[in-house]
C-alpha cells in the first residue's frame, strides 16, 4: 500500500501515551485501511465481509479490554464511556443492515463513518480517561500485559484473526 493510497494516516496526535491502547488503535486503523483498499479494489463481497467481520470482532475485543482498563482504574466516566462504545457498535450493527437491506453498498458512507468515530473518540474521549490514570497514579503495567496476552491468544485461535491476516 503506498502512502497515497493510505485512507486514515496514523500519527502521534493519536496517541493516548498507553502503548497497548495505542497499538490497538492502530491495528484498527490498520484494518479501517485495509477495507478500504479492498472496497476500492472491487475485492468481492466475500473479501470485503471478510474484513468487516474482522473490523467488528476486533472493535468488540477492543472496547472489552479497554472498559476492563477503566473499571480497574475506577475510572470516574466509566458508565458513560461504555456507553460511547455500546452506541457505536448499535451504528455499525445498523449500518450493516441497512446494507442488506437496501441491496447497495454502502462501504464508503460506513468507512467515512467510522474515520470519522474514530479520530473523534480517541481524541476526544479515550484521552481523557488517559489523562485522568495518569493524573491518579495508576499503573496500566498489569493490563498491559494481560491484554496482550489475551490478544496473542486470540490471532492463534480465532478464524477472522487468519482471514484478515490473509486478505
Ligand atoms: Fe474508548
Amino acid at each position: 500500500m503506498s502512502n497515497q493510497e493510505v485512507f486514515f494516516k496514523w500519527t502521534d496526535e493519536y496517541s493516548v501515551h498507553i502503548k497497548t491502547i495505542d497499538d490497538q488503535h492502530k491495528e484498527l486503523v490498520n484494518i479501517l485501511n485495509r477495507l478500504f483498499v479492498a472496497v476500492s479494489l472491487r475485492e468481492g463481497d466475500k473479501v470485503i465481509a471478510g474484513i468487516l467481520d474482522a473490523l467488528m470482532s476486533y472493535t468488540q475485543t477492543h472496547f472489552a479490554l479497554e472498559e476492563r482498563l477503566l473499571k480497574q482504574a475506577k475510572y470516574k466516566d466509566f458508565d458513560a464511556h461504555k456507553e460511547e462504545h455500546r452506541k457505536l457498535l448499535e451504528q455499525l450493527d445498523q449500518l450493516c443492515k441497512k446494507h442488506l437491506m437496501e441491496e447497495k453498498p454502502i462501504y464508503f458512507e460506513m468507512l467515512s463513518f467510522l474515520k470519522r468515530w474514530l479520530k473523534e473518540h480517541i481524541q476526544g474521549v479515550d484521552i481523557l480517561y488517559s489523562d485522568d490514570l495518569r493524573q491518579a497514579g495508576f499503573s496500566t503495567t498489569a493490563w498491559e500485559q494481560a491484554a496482550n496476552a489475551e490478544f496473542s491468544k486470540m490471532s492463534d485461535s480465532k478464524k477472522w484473526w487468519e482471514l484478515w491476516k490473509a486478505a
